[in-house]
């Protein structure tokens, strides 16, 4: 059956309701065995769609927007971040970017509180433990499985975006006392709302606090901002939770650290080399790693599918699509 409608890309398996709308609406190519992309594939995607529907794991450089062919007028990310895409080059070759922000704020502030509260307390070690059958569990002691009180400590958060106020509201029901560094000061209102201290100066903040969340997206301004020297700065017993993107922290210098017992701990849901991990976070009981599941909930997945198919839609239409993603914006 030939086809007017536009080609719609879809580089990974989505929700089937999602998938279900995508081929009501348009010419959707899906990919329902969920196998990745090869770079071949990619470029083949280019050539042909009309819009391409990418995700994190799909990096779209410029090598591969050069072989786009002159139909390609919108990237719909599935996704907030959009470091998978050369950006200046989609701009300059008149393509279009848009991205799912919003409907993953709450999943993955959740997620980070979990982190929060799972490496100073010891949650994943000790239930690991119970599951591998090799229980070392001879009954309660009081001198057993020690962490670390949350309540009342310092936490900086990295970023205070959307993400980073949400996680601010649940760390102070927690009772953490909140900081901050972010390119901009936020409003005074969400300052007093979230009783929110900013620090211009990160390597000053990083030095004074317990818990360091990093809620930024990846740019280039932010590759390794937690670089070698900054991690340095912070104190031995402080730990790091990272659910935004590995490559804001040097990870290698991170998991050299943690080994030395220059770090408290870090809870990680994103890894610099993903899917690859550092074997000694892997190995390290001081580490609780997640694989990049922040925002992993049918709920938003199935929010995230429909603002593609809005932002896909309104841009068909005629209309600005309202995630389009400017250059400057990140
Ligand atoms: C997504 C994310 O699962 O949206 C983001 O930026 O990090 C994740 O929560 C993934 O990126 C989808 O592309």
């Amino acid at each position: 059956m030939a086809s007017e409608r536009p080609i719609i890309i879809v580089t990974r398996k989505l929700p089937d309701v999602v998938e279900t709308r995508l081929r009501e609406l348009f010419d959707a190519r899906l990919n329902l065995e969920d196998k990745p992309f090869s770079r071949e594939e990619l470029i083949e995607a280019v050539k042909t769609a009309d819009v391409l529907v990418p995700t994190v794991t799909d990096r779209i450089d410029r090598a591969v927007l050069s072989q786009a062919g002159p139909q390609l007028k919108l990237i719909a990310q599935f996704g907030t971040g959009v470091d998978n895409i050369d950006l200046e080059t989609a701009r300059n070759r008149s393509i279009l970017v848009t991205n799912t922000p919003g409907v993953l704020t709450e999943d993955t502030a959740d997620m980070t509180m979990a982190l929060i509260l799972a490496v100073p307390r010891r949650l994943t070690e000790g239930a690991v433990m119970l599951k591998t059958g090799d229980s070392q569990w001879h009954g309660w002691s009081p001198t057993w499985m020690l962490g670390h009180r949350i309540y009342g400590k310092r936490l900086g958060i990295v970023g205070m975006g959307r993400i980073g106020q949400a996680v601010a509201k649940r760390a102070r029901a927690f009772g953490l006392q909140i900081h901050y560094h972010n390119r901009r000061r936020v409003a005074a209102e969400v300052e007093k709302g979230l009783d929110a201290t900013y620090w211009d100066s990160l390597d000053q903040m990083l030095a004074r606090m317990d818990i360091i969340s990093i809620n930024c997206p990846h740019t280039p301004a932010t590759y390794h901002l937690l670089s070698a020297r900054r991690l340095a700065l912070m104190k031995p017993t402080a730990y790091i939770v990272n659910t935004a993107r590995g490559e804001v922290i040097d990870e290698n210098a991170l998991a050299r650290m943690i080994e030395n017992g220059e770090l408290g701990g870090a809870g990680l849901d994103v890894f610099e080399y993903e899917p690859a991990v550092n074997p000694k976070l892997l190995k390290s009981e001081r580490v609780v790693v997640l694989p990049h599941m922040g925002s992993a909930t049918i709920e938003g997945r199935v929010d995230m599918g429909e603002k593609v198919i809005i932002n896909i839609k309104t841009f068909l239409d005629g209309h600005a699509p309202p995630d389009r993603v400017h250059p400057a914006m990140f």
